[in-house]
């Protein structure tokens, strides 16, 4: 009979640190039989695996519109297409992940390009999915059969395993911000993915999705539908719709009414009309506008956030580090990273992120300006402090 030995991936150092045993020929023989029974003690790991804050590895970064569109038209001279690839998607890495195609631990931002005449496949995948649009038209997207225009502004989610792909009916390519949980999906082994049709199932290009016909009236449900629990059914937020909401809110502000998140911010959630939630189970979106010299409050949350500037110029600082943004510009947000914006001119920026996950599983915790204010699942005031 033959042994076979598997190397053991654990290895067990015996120091002389404080907090630990000491440092003895039988500690260490105790370690050699941790490793052989694929064992770990929590007493050498507790700092990395119980930390009094989180302790993200991913880093505060700010990716350059400018520096990623170009890239992207190259990879349209370079790289087709289609079936195999699906889509013509460069991802952001964030530069402490290792250089996995992850924004943060959870979530993915890409930027898609396509060009002229082209189509990207049809597919399905249990991850969801948004697109959000900083320039340009001329792509539908077609989900579940509905052809769903995408122009400057529009935010366009899409739920775990609906049917999509993409069509470029323009002269001029066209480039777009693409999110979805995928390294959330993927650290938790709970993906699926299915090929559809080579080409969309419908070329019509209507001016409004069948989707927003049927549900994006502002307070009015179809009747006839069942109401959608688990994510919006609407297939695009139009942008004429955001700016309204926006600009309404500051103006309330002028006229001393309530609106605004703070003095100078305004603020809007997309939500699913039927229950009020977040779009979809896992990311939620949101646009923010600041005045001209408005400054933020310091906020920081668990879990991670992308932002995106549609439009103006500031400055943004996360934890220590500190950039000035301007159109396009990506910022990343890990967990528990204080991020405050200031607005130059007025400052227009699109934010998605986890939230929605830590939420449900009562993991939310939410401090401002040092203050602590959200915390599984409840406001937290003066009396009610933690
Ligand atoms: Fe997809």
């Amino acid at each position: 009979m033959t042994v076979e030995l598997t190397p053991s991936p654990i290895r067990l150092k015996a120091t002389d640190a404080p907090n630990q045993p000491p440092k003895t020929p039988e500690l260490e023989e105790l370690y050699r039989g941790f490793e052989r029974e694929l064992l770990v003690p929590l007493w050498t790991e507790i700092g990395d695996l119980m930390p009094m804050t989180p302790q993200s590895k991913a880093q505060p970064h700010v990716w350059r519109w400018g520096s990623m569109l170009p890239l992207a038209e190259r990879s349209g001279d370079l790289v087709p297409v289609g079936r195999g690839g699906e889509r013509r998607a460069i991802a952001l890495a964030n530069p402490g992940l290792g250089g996995r195609p992850f924004a943060t631990p959870t979530l993915w931002a890409a930027i898609q390009y396509l060009r002229p005449g082209e189509v990207a496949p049809e597919h399905r995948h249990t991850q969801n999915a948004f697109r959000f649009v900083i320039e340009g038209e001329g792509v539908w997207t077609v989900v579940n059969g509905d052809p769903i225009a995408m122009r400057r502004g529009d935010f366009l989610p899409q739920a775990g395993w609906n049917w999509h792909g993409h069509h470029n009916i323009a002269t001029e390519p066209m480039a777009w911000l693409d999110g979805l949980d995928i390294p959330f999906v993927h650290a938790t082994d709970t993906a699926f993915f299915e090929f559809g049709p080579e080409e969309v199932t419908t070329k019509a290009t209507p001016e409004r999705s069948y989707s927003e016909r049927l549900w994006a009236h502002p307070g009015l449900l179809p009747v006839s539908q069942p109401r959608p629990l688990t994510a919006s059914p609407i297939g695009a937020y139009r942008w004429e719709h955001t700016d309204a909401a926006l600009r309404e809110q500051l103006l309330l502000e002028d006229e001393g009414q309530p609106g605004v998140a703070e003095p100078g911010h305004a603020v809007v959630r997309y939500s699913n009309p039927a229950t009020g939630d977040d779009v979809l189970a896992t990311i939620r979106a949101e646009f923010h506008r600041l005045r001209p010299g408005t400054k933020t409050a310091v906020r920081r949350e668990v879990g991670s956030s992308v932002y995106q500037v549609f439009e103006g110029r500031g400055a943004v600082q996360v934890g220590d580090k500190e950039w000035n943004v301007e159109r396009g510009d990506l910022v990343v947000v890990p967990s528990w990273q204080p991020v405050s914006f200031g607005a130059d001119s007025g400052l227009d920026l699109f934010r998605f992120s986890d939230t929605p996950v830590f939420e449900r599983l009562h993991q939310d915790r939410v401090e401002v300006d040092g203050r602590l204010v959200q915390v599984a699942g409840r406001r937290v005031d003066e009396e009610n402090a933690l």
